[in-house]
């Protein structure tokens, strides 16, 4: 009795691992189905941005020239949402932990997408949580000051920070952005301590620089541009080996006699980790498409923006230049003690 019971049991037992092995294996081909179908068919509905800076800013700009020429090729709508604060972490972290279906996408740079790294306890890792799609164009950083301010060059700034050391405020967007590494690498170099003044991102900062509220910014070129040609701010150098095709007025650091001011800020795209690399591919060619458009390189170009250049254009090229920035900047960063207090 015992003996037909337990072959009968035996028999049972198999029955229901033989059933539970074949739906897990009608799951894992449905949803491989459901991923391939969904790469051949994405996008279906719209595709949000995150933006970790405040509209307006620089990367906002960027992001919404971009978007407006991918919603065209991709057939969805580009939604931009700015996430503020803490240096753009806060932006980043939204998408680290987003569903990895390509409709969640982080917009951003050096700043967020390496010095965040060095300075913040992040709550993910900027390369194994965060997937390269592109990178985008670069901006080189500009030295500008509110309009009154009592320097007429960058040697006349730099000799009023050493005798007014810590009393001259320079707007950021908050530490670790792109606009706080220029000015921390600015107030190195000058031996003078700057008062830095977070923003929500380098727009409100300008805003308030047009106000004459802060003393300077150490800009990207595309946010300070449209009020250095209003007449509304000063520009006293552009650190970068070249004067700006666009802006051919302002005189590079090394003619102003601050040779070593040199930093552009290259900007780029990531989605979530996992995120099915057909789609990657398709955002990839989109925003490759993007950047060769004519009447887009035109709309950057006055902002200051360029590049990359072609054999930087593939995911693949992004995370290795994305890993080596941080393998240079991350000890730079922590022996310059920047931090985010
Ligand atoms: C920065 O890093 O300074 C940001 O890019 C500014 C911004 O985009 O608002």
């Amino acid at each position: 009795m015992t003996l037909r019971r337990t072959s009968a049991a035996l028999r049972m037992r198999r029955n229901v691992l033989a059933a539970a092995v074949f739906a897990a294996g009608v799951l894992i081909a449905s949803a491989l189905a459901h991923g391939i179908a969904d790469a051949q068919t994405y996008p279906v509905r719209p595709i949000t941005v995150v933006v970790p800076f405040a509209a307006g800013g620089p990367t906002d700009v960027l992001a919404r020239v971009l978007g407006e020429r991918i919603r065209a090729d991709l057939g969805q709508p580009v939604l931009i949402e700015n996430v503020t604060g803490a240096g753009g972490s806060i932006g980043v972290g939204r998408v680290a932990t987003a569903a990895p279906d390509g409709y969640t996408i982080s917009a951003g740079h050096f700043g967020t997408h390496v010095a965040n790294g060095a300075i913040y306890p992040l709550k993910y890792d900027l390369v194994r949580d965060l997937d390269p799609v592109a990178r985008l164009p670069s901006n080189p950083m500009l030295v500008v000051t509110r309009k009154d301010f009592p320097a007429a060059s960058l040697m006349e700034l730099v000799a009023w920070l050493r005798a007014n050391p810590g009393k001259a405020t320079a707007g950021t967007a908050g530490a670790g952005s792109g606009s706080h590494i220029a000015g921390a690498f600015l107030a190195n170099l000058v031996g003078a301590p700057l008062a830095f003044v977070p923003y929500r991102g380098t727009a409100p900062a300008m805003q308030d620089l047009v106000a004459g509220q802060i003393d300077l910014i150490v800009d990207q070129a595309a946010n300070s541009l449209p009020q250095l040609r209003q007449g509304s701010i000063k520009a006293l150098a552009v650190a970068a080996a070249m004067r700006l095709a666009t802006a051919p007025e302002i005189p590079t650091s090394a003619e102003a006699g601050l040779p070593g001011l040199q930093m552009e800020l290259w900007n780029g795209m990531w989605v979530p980790h996992g995120t099915p690399r057909p789609i990657v591919d398709k955002l990839n060619a989109a925003v490759v498409k993007a950047l060769a458009d004519p009447a887009v390189r035109e709309r950057l170009a006055t902002l200051g923006l360029a590049g990359p250049p072609a054999d930087q254009r593939s995911p693949e090229a992004l995370r290795a230049f994305q890993r080596s920035e941080i393998e240079k900047w991350w000890p730079i960063i922590k022996a310059a003690h920047i931090t985010a207090e």
